[in-house]
């Protein structure tokens, strides 16, 4: 959290990426976002987006209940959209070019 600290300090965006575990975040990530709850809202934080995979499909919600209350409506921050692959998509290249587009209008 050292390193991650002044990076959200500078950062207008935000893009969570996680695999699903268990109906939602790892619990890497999820302890890194029990940590911003301890900051003040990092100042030029503006927009945030969610990228997901899973081994099944319609496994998000309770990822993007996490996104929904503890990001987007918690900080007050611009949904720039959610993007999931699952199965054998994470391994496809058309899903990896999808994902390229989904990266190009993060702006
Ligand atoms: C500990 C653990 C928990 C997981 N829990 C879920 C789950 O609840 N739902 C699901 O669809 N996939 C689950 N998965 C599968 C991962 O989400 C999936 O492997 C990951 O998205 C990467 O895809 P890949 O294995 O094809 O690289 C789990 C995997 C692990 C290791």
């Amino acid at each position: 959290m050292q390193q991650v600290y002044p990076l959200l300090e500078q950062a207008q965006m935000i893009v969570l990426a996680s695999p699903v575990y268990y109906h939602s975040f790892t619990g890497q990530l999820q302890c890194a976002i029990n940590r911003i709850y301890a900051l003040d809202k990092p100042k030029n934080l503006k927009k945030a987006a969610l990228i997901l995979s899973s081994g099944s499909d319609n496994v998000y919600g309770g990822a993007i209940y996490e996104y929904q209350n503890s990001f987007l409506d918690y900080l007050k921050l611009e949904d720039m959209g959610t993007f999931t692959a699952f199965g054998k998509q994470n391994k496809s290249p058309e899903k990896l070019e999808e994902l390229r587009q989904f990266g190009l209008h993060l702006k």
